[in-house]
This record gives structure tokens, C-alpha cells and sequence, in this order.
């Protein structure tokens, strides 16, 4: 036919003889052979299908062809053949169902990615969806671009089949324009496609991080990472055949790189709010410890425990400043196999904590290995092992209180993070020490101030006496013997400081009561009672203003008052009257009456007794006087 040469490249001439199957493609041969023997058997028969037949040229047409079987019709005897190339229509079918197959398997990476905020996760999943569309990648390497340092660091990398341990993997330098592809996909911020890597490796000096076990690729595809318009890093792709990737390629993979950068941002953000919180309960623990305990060793455990989790460090210890003798001195510890540093005692500017201390700025020392001279503190310091080491100052108010002191067994390679983390840490527990400091100050002066009051008390309470008239010691015999009675009826020590000071001050209301009534050699008028009985509120005047004193003012307010309700200043009836007054009430009635008074002489002691007995549930507590007569008086 007149139009074959426009379809197979072939003159009329140039096929006439020819054995058709020679140009039909392989895989399809045995197909056609099929229909051409299906067409033979009839007369009439018409069969069509679709098959490769390779045009003069070389490349490949899709043919649909028609079979017509004319052998039994007498005037043509032939069977005749209708061909339709329908290679545009074929190919841009199947572009069609590649992008459809392409972009379903985005979309499914996208949500399986939005699922996840797991970076090891991702960066599986991110393979995967490569491998589906690039099945003939060898090497895949996602690399993170640390903007700060200006390095690509490996974050997975999948080569010959093999994933790479990437922490073994250095991170590359980001090189000038015009050097390394992944640098190259970062400074344009497009995709980089190399089609003869070896060529290109030849030309450029370039760092190639890891060797291949299989075929050197030859193709390389070098895609940023965009998210939120920010390049985070590369995706690289390579093949071992060359001129592989297309634009198409490159565009694809875009869409796949950008698609995980929103991702391994999101985890990176929700990584870092983790931390954060993390490192926020950290120091919350140190503020609980702080306030909550008195006990500076326990608040320094506190801050180790947190150093040494939270910063991931092997060992870390809290030398404290003493003032005094300007050492520095071993406080807590966490992490150590031996007690090498317990002992520590090092002068300011001595040693790297003594450094540290003196000249108030951190000493980092990264590989402890190489100073022997200078840590020798201890023979068993060495079999530690340590590698790293830190030493932070600990200030507060501008005072330096001691040091932090971290070590690692491994190399410490720490971020900005860590760092101003570990400078927290170190001023939490700055803070720990100032304020034990400040306890073990105040809670000193408390016991002066405590100690002074009590000399002032029992100075006042003599002046009383002598002023009363007593007999010499009345009141150091009814104090005795009151908290005596007191700690036999079970009360607790703090609860006798209060009756001790009570007793002490049972009668200051008298400093109220004129001579000429406190002293009458005889009995009182009612009016000179009138004024007698107000003593019990002249001491609550007198000492309910002295906060201190204010927990002892039961006895001189209320040691006049009796169990039935008839005593005096506010006539209280029984459990209303507080204890420690029912106990003094006993204890001074006896004593009073064991004594001579202005008014009358001294009571042998089996009428005392006697009187106490009978004023039990009248004017005493019936308890308080069974427990006072059990005891030994003399
Ligand atoms: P005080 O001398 O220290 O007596 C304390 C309490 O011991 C008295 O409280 C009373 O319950 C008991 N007491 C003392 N002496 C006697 C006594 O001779 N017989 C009896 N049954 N109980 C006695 P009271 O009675 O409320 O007195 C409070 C204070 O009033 C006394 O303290 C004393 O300073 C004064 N006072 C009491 N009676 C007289 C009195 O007749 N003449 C004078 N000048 N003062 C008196
Ligand atoms: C190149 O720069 O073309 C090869 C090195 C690389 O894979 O980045
Ligand atoms: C690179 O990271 O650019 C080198 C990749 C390779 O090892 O082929
Ligand atoms: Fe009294
Ligand atoms: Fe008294």
C-alpha cells in the first residue's frame, strides 16, 4: 500500500518479499502468530489485535491491526491486512495511567505521613513511596541541612539495599555553588539531575560519603526538601543507568520530598514541644525539691537526677564552695562506678572545677583522655573511663556557691539546647544551695532569738516572784513540776515549750495588781477581789500581742478557772477549760499552799493533799488530780 512507507519507514519495494513476523516485537510474536493461524482456518475470517512492529528507524510502533481472510474469494485470493499506528494514542494512555498510579501513590504517602510523628517513621515511609516510583533507585539518602552550622547531615540512607547506620555518617560541609549536587539542590532550592555521575565526579571534587557494594550509579536526582518555604534538606536518588532521570522524574519527586518536609517538620516541632515540656517538669521537680525539703543533700540528688536524664550524660556531680576555707567540696554525685571523687577538695583556680569556680565561665574539656595531668584527683578516676566533661560555675546573687560538674563516656557533641538547658539546671541548683545556705542561717538565728526569749522569761518570772513575795523558787517548782505533770499525761515536746514558757509567766498579771492588795496581810474586800480576779486578763493583755508567746498564754489566762464552772476570768466548765491551765491549776494550788503567804502559813503536806483530793470534779480535773497525787512530789 501506498501509505506503508509513512507508517513502518519502508519503500513499497523495500517490503515486498519480506517475512512479515520479522518486524513484529518478541514479546508479542507468538500473540500475532495466534491470530494469523485463527484467520486461516476460515475463509472470510477477520481478526484484529494490537502489537509492537519496529519501524525502519529502529524505535517501536503500536499497530493496530486488522486480518481479513479473502483466500476463497476467486477474484482476489489474498488475505488483507489493515494497519493503524496508535503509538500517541498508546503512550499517552499509558502517561495517563502512570501519573494516575503516581499520583495515587503520593496521596497515600501524604496520609500516611500526616498520620505520623515519628521520624524514623517517616523516613521509612518516604522510602518506600521512592522505591514505588523509582524501583530502579540503588542509592537513597535523605539529608537534613542544619542551617546554623551549614551542614547536610544523613538523616536515612538506603544504599545497594543495605540501610546505613546514618550516626555513623559525618555530616558534609554545605559546599559553594557549583560543587556537590545535594549542596547545589539547596542553593538553587530546585532539583538537580546529573546524567553521567562519573563524568561529573571527575570534573568536581566532591564529597562522596559511603562506597558502593553494587554496580557505581550513573544517574543522580537530587531534590530539596521544602517546608513552609524553608529548605530543610535533600532527597537523593541514584540509578546505575545513565540520562535516567526526567524532568518529570524530578517533579514527581518534588511533590514526594515536599509532602515528608511538612512531615519531618511537624515531628521535629512536636519533638521539640516534647523536650521542652519534658525539660519544664525537669526544673518543676528541682522547684519541688527546693521548697519541699530542708535537706540540701536530697535537692542536690534532685538536680543530678534530672542533669543526668534530661541531658543524657553518663555522671554528673555538685561541688559546694566552702566559704570559709575557700575549697571547693564534693556534695552529691550520680553516675559514678567508684567513689573516686567523694573526696574531692580542690582550692579555687585548681583542677578544671577549680577553674571553672574562679574564673566563672564553663570549662568544657572534650576529650579527657588527652589531660591526664589534669584531673588526677583520685588513682580510681581513670578506671571511670570518662571522655567528656563540663564544668559550670554555680552562682547566685553574683557569689559563686560551687560547681556542676558532667561527665560523659563517650563524646559530647552538644547544640545550642543543651547547653542553655544545662545552664537552667545549673542555676536551679545555684539556687538549691543559696537557699540551704539561707535555712541553715535563719534556722540558727531562730534558736539565738529562741534561747534570748527564754532567758527574758524566766528573768521576768523571778522579778514576779520577788515582787509576790513568794517563797524563794515558787515559780522554777510549779514550772518543774507542771511539765513534769504535763509529760505524764502524754503531752508532746512541742506542746511542753509552750507550758514551760506558760508556767513561767502564770502571775504577770499580777504586775497589774497594786501593792497595797497583792501584799494585804489579811483577807480581801470584795472590791479588792474585784481587782485580784482581773489578774488572768492583764497577762492576756500583756502577752496575747507577743506572736512568740501567744501558744503559752493558756496558763496565764486561764489557771484560775475550775472544772465546774466557778472559777474566774470566764468561768469555763470543764474540757473548755484547756488542758495545760487544768494541769497547772493542781500544781500551783498545791504549791501555794505548801507555802507560807502574807495572809496565812504553810500547809503540812497530807492537807494539801487532802484538800486536792476533795476539790477533784469541783474545782479540779478529776484526770489531772489522779495523775498528779500517783506522783513523786518531793
Ligand atoms: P496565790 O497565793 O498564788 O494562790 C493561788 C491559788 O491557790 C488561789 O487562787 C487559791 O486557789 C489557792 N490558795 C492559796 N491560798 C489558799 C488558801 O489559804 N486556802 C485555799 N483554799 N486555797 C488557797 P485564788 O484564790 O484565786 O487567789 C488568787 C490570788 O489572790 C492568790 O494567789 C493571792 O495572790 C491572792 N489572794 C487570795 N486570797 C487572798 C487573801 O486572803 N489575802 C490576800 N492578800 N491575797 C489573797
Ligand atoms: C555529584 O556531585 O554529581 C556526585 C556526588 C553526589 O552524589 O552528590
Ligand atoms: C553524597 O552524599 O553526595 C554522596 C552520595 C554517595 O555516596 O554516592
Ligand atoms: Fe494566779
Ligand atoms: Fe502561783
Amino acid at each position: 500500500s501506498p501509505a506503508a512507507p509513512g507508517l513502518l519507514g519502508y519503500s513499497t519495494n523495500g517490503l515486498v518479499g519480506r517475512n512479515a513476523f520479522e518486524f513484529v516485537h518478541p514479546d508479542d510474536l507468538e500473540r500475532v502468530k495466534g491470530l494469523m493461524g485463527q484467520m486461516l482456518q476460515d475463509s472470510h475470517a477477520r481478526v484484529s489485535g494490537i502489537f509492537r512492529f519496529q519501524h525502519k528507524n529502529g524505535s517501536w510502533r503500536w499497530i493496530e491491526g486488522t486480518g481479513t481472510n479473502l483466500l476463497g474469494e476467486p477474484s482476489v485470493r489474498a488475505i488483507v491486512l489493515n494497519y493503524r499506528d496508535i503509538t500517541d494514542r498508546r503512550q499517552a494512555e499509558e502517561q495517563i495511567q502512570r501519573r494516575a498510579e503516581e499520583l495515587l501513590a503520593v496521596n497515600a504517602l501524604g496520609r500516611a505521613l500526616a498520620e505520623s510523628l515519628e521520624l524514623s517513621e517517616i523516613y521509612a515511609r518516604l522510602y518506600q513511596a521512592i522505591l514505588g516510583l523509582l524501583p530502579d533507585s540503588s542509592t537513597v539518602f535523605v539529608s537534613l541541612f542544619d542551617r546554623a552550622r551549614e551542614l547536610l547531615v544523613c538523616a536515612y540512607g538506603v544504599q545497594d539495599g543495605e540501610q546505613l547506620n546514618v550516626d555513623e555518617l559525618p555530616p558534609i560541609p554545605l559546599e559553594p555553588p557549583g560543587v556537590g549536587s545535594q549542596s547545589e539542590a539547596i542553593h538553587t532550592r530546585r532539583p538537580f539531575i546529573v546524567n553521567d555521575l562519573q563524568a561529573r565526579l571527575r570534573r568536581v571534587k566532591v564529597n562522596v560519603t559511603v562506597g558502593h557494594s553494587g554496580p557505581f550509579p550513573q544517574s543522580g536526582l537530587y531534590v530539596p526538601m521544602l517546608a513552609k518555604g524553608e529548605v530543610i534538606g535533600v532527597v537523593m536518588v541514584q540509578c546505575p543507568t545513565l540520562s535516567r532521570y526526567s524532568q518529570s522524574d524530578a517533579d514527581l519527586l518534588s511533590v514526594v520530598a515536599n509532602t515528608a518536609a511538612v512531615a519531618i517538620e511537624n515531628a521535629r516541632l512536636f519533638d521539640d514541644a516534647e523536650r521542652r515540656l519534658r525539660q519544664t517538669q525537669a526544673l518543676n521537680n528541682i522547684d519541688r525539691a527546693i521548697s519541699g525539703s530542708t535537706d540540701l543533700r536530697f535537692t542536690l540528688k534532685t538536680v543530678l537526677d534530672e542533669v543526668t536524664s534530661q541531658l543524657q550524660v553518663d555522671a554528673g556531680d555538685i561541688l559546694l564552695l566552702n566559704p570559709h576555707t575557700h575549697t571547693l567540696e564534693y556534695g552529691a554525685g550520680r553516675g559514678f562506678h567508684t567513689q573516686a571523687l567523694q573526696h574531692t577538695r580542690l582550692r579555687l583556680g585548681e583542677s578544671y572545677a577549680g577553674r571553672a569556680a574562679l574564673e566563672r565561665r564553663f570549662v568544657s574539656v572534650p576529650d579527657l583522655r588527652q589531660r591526664t595531668t589534669d584531673l588526677l584527683r583520685s588513682p580510681y578516676f581513670a578506671s571511670e573511663a570518662f571522655i567528656a566533661y563540663y564544668g559550670v560555675p554555680l552562682s547566685a546573687k553574683g557569689q559563686v556557691v560551687g560547681v556542676l560538674e558532667i561527665f560523659h563516656r563517650a563524646p559530647l557533641s552538644p547544640d545550642r539546647e543543651w547547653l542553655d538547658f544545662l545552664e537552667a539546671l545549673a542555676g536551679q541548683a545555684a539556687l538549691a544551695i543559696d537557699n540551704a545556705t539561707l535555712f541553715e542561717g535563719l534556722e540558727r538565728s531562730n534558736v539565738e532569738l529562741a534561747l534570748a526569749y527564754d532567758a527574758t522569761i524566766e528573768g521576768w518570772s523571778r522579778a514576779l516572784d520577788l515582787r509576790d513575795k513568794e517563797t524563794e523558787g515558787h515559780t522554777q517548782r510549779v514550772t518543774n513540776l507542771t511539765v513534769r505533770l504535763a509529760r505524764a499525761l502524754g503531752l508532746s515536746q512541742a506542746e511542753l515549750v509552750h507550758i514551760r514558757r506558760g508556767a513561767l509567766l502564770h502571775d504577770i498579771g499580777k504586775m497589774g495588781v497594786p501593792d497595797g492588795i497583792l501584799l494585804k496581810a489579811g483577807a480581801l474586800t470584795d472590791q479588792e477581789w474585784a481587782v485580784m480576779r482581773r489578774h488572768p486578763v492583764y497577762a492576756y493583755e500583756m502577752l496575747s500581742p507577743i506572736t512568740y508567746l501567744r501558744p503559752a498564754l493558756d496558763i496565764p489566762y486561764c489557771h484560775h478557772e475550775k472544772w465546774d464552772g466557778t472559777g474566774y476570768p470566764r468561768g469555763l466548765k470543764g474540757d473548755q477549760i484547756p488542758l495545760a491551765a487544768l494541769i497547772f491549776a493542781v500544781v500551783d494550788v498545791w504549791d501555794a499552799l505548801r507555802s507560807d503567804r502574807p495572809y496565812r502559813a504553810a500547809w503540812p503536806e497530807e492537807k494539801v493533799r487532802e484538800h486536792i483530793r476533795q476539790q477533784s470534779g469541783t474545782h479540779f480535773d478529776p484526770k489531772v488530780v489522779d495523775k498528779f497525787l500517783q506522783m513523786e512530789l518531793r
